[in-house]
């Protein structure tokens, strides 16, 4: 039987193993590999990667859940070894391209609007002086962003310029690169649309009580059907990024649709509740439709 790689963290977790039973479903028997337990072979004539034993080359494709929080050395790596199985015409989904850009929200919001895709005002700098004048550029509200980050975590809302410095200045100590945005009236609320391919598979509003609109940090979810127009955005969004399933973060503002970011390993356990698609299976039956085309 045709075998389906799962890279996940904790088999046991709600996604995977839906893509556990969606694997079944279609037939096929999943196995679950763990990115931090590849090894590569090379010079060898055959086990040239192997994750926990299994022979990645053997394998019809593969599914890429989180890359998980890593040193920047195990992150390059993690990608240069599925870039490798790419290379050798296995499929990973999503690639290791896709992911690169969109874990990387400088990396991924610039391609977005080199695309002519609406995105928020963002400036991105490494010195305090030139982040606090741009501080100000923004109009003196703004969201502080990890430039990897996701769930909502570690972003914070500024609008005092003092705090704003102090930030900035601590950012640029610990050597990270300051990402600010300006902060987008959105009615504590955003969309979030779920593609797979070429096609939005579902979409949900995520309602909360403060400004943070991820699952994770308290908001609910909320069944929505997005409009041809957004649909569209998110879809060419993807297509920019390479990003074959696509969790679509769009913030509704004064000025129309603007797009915060798309996350190439995203979860749907709140998006499923609200949705009678089987979004496991639609990531299945995609990377299915890769393998035999
Ligand atoms: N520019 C902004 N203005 C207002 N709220 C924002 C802005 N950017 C993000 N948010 C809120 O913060 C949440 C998390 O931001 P996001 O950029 O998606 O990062 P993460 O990767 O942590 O999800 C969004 O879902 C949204 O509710
Ligand atoms: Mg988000």
């Amino acid at each position: 039987m045709a075998k389906i790689g799962i890279f996940s963290r904790n088999p046991f977790s709600w996604p995977s193993q839906q893509l556990q039973q969606a694997i079944i479903y279609y037939g096929y028997e999943p196995v679950f590999l763990k990115l931090s337990r590849i090894v590569n072979w090379i010079g060898f004539n055959d086990w040239k990667a192997t994750s926990e034993g299994v022979n990645l080359y053997e394998l019809l494709a593969m599914i890429v859940r989180p890359i998980g929080r890593c040193s920047l050395e195990e992150a390059i790596y993690r990608l240069d070894a599925l870039h490798r199985l790419v290379r050798a015409g296995k499929i990973v989904v999503n690639s290791p391209s896709a992911i690169e850009k969109c874990i990387d929200k400088f990396y991924s919001l610039s391609l977005l609007e080199e695309n002519g895709l609406p995105v928020p005002k963002t400036v991105v700098a490494e010195d305090a002086n030139d982040a606090l004048e741009a501080f100000h550029k923004l109009g003196g509200d703004v969201v502080v962003k990890p430039i990897f980050g996701s769930r909502g975590v570690g972003i914070t809302r500024v609008s005092d310029p003092e705090i704003a410095i102090r930030i900035f200045r601590t950012l640029q100590f610990y050597h990270g690169v300051i990402y600010l945005q300006e902060f987008i009236h959105h009615g504590k609320r955003d969309i979030r649309m779920f593609v797979v391919g070429d096609e939005v598979v579902a979409a949900m509003y995520r309602e909360s009580d403060s400004w943070k609109t991820n699952i994770a940090q308290g908001a609910r979810p909320v069944a929505f059907r997005p409009s041809d127009e957004l649909e569209e955005i998110a879809i060419k969004a993807c297509r920019v990024l390479g990003c074959e399933v696509a969790g679509v973060d769009i913030l509704e503002s004064p000025r129309g649709y603007l797009i915060t970011e798309i996350n190439s390993q995203p979860g749907w356990r709140g998006l499923q509740s609200v949705t009678k698609v089987n979004i496991a299976r639609k990531i299945v039956k995609y990377v299915l439709r890769r393998a035999k085309s």
